[in-house]
């Protein structure tokens, strides 16, 4: 069920210098612009790599999801990993079956790809926020 590793969730309190030090250090090249999702509270941005993406997100707004994380990693970090898969509600309903919870009420979000997101919690994932989400059409 679980299929490619989509990207990596990295937590940080300026992308501009998140991106800096992927682009200066790492010599990463394709970059894509930082843009605002107020919906989900956060300012995203990725950085593509040839097998996976980095995604960086920056608090947007006054009620960020990501603000407590910042609180304690006031560097930012590692936040969560995310996994595709090709039915969002079945990957869903099959793991909730396994005992698997999920952030919120479990309804899918759009997220940054335009395509349904959602959260599992940490707690049933060995101490990882997973993010699933389904494969973009474009990607078959
Ligand atoms: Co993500």
């Amino acid at each position: 069920m679980i299929g490619k590793l989509n990207h990596v969730g990295v937590a940080t309190p300026s992308i501009e210098t998140a991106v800096a030090l992927y682009r200066d250090v790492f010599g990463a090249t394709d970059i894509t612009e930082k843009r605002a999702l107020p919906e989900q509270g956060v300012w995203v941005c990725f950085v593509n790599l040839p097998n996976a993406q980095i995604e960086l997100i920056e608090p947007w707004g006054e009620n960020s999801p990501i603000a407590a994380f910042l609180a304690k990693n006031p560097k930012g970090g590692q936040h969560h990993v995310c996994f595709e898969v090709v039915d969002i509600l079945a990957a869903r309903d099959a793991m909730r079956a396994k005992g698997a919870t999920m952030l919120g009420t479990g309804e899918p979000r759009m997220g940054a790809h335009g395509v349904p997101v959602i959260f599992l919690h940490p707690r049933d994932m060995g101490g990882v926020l997973v993010e699933l989400m389904e494969t973009p059409r474009a990607a078959h």
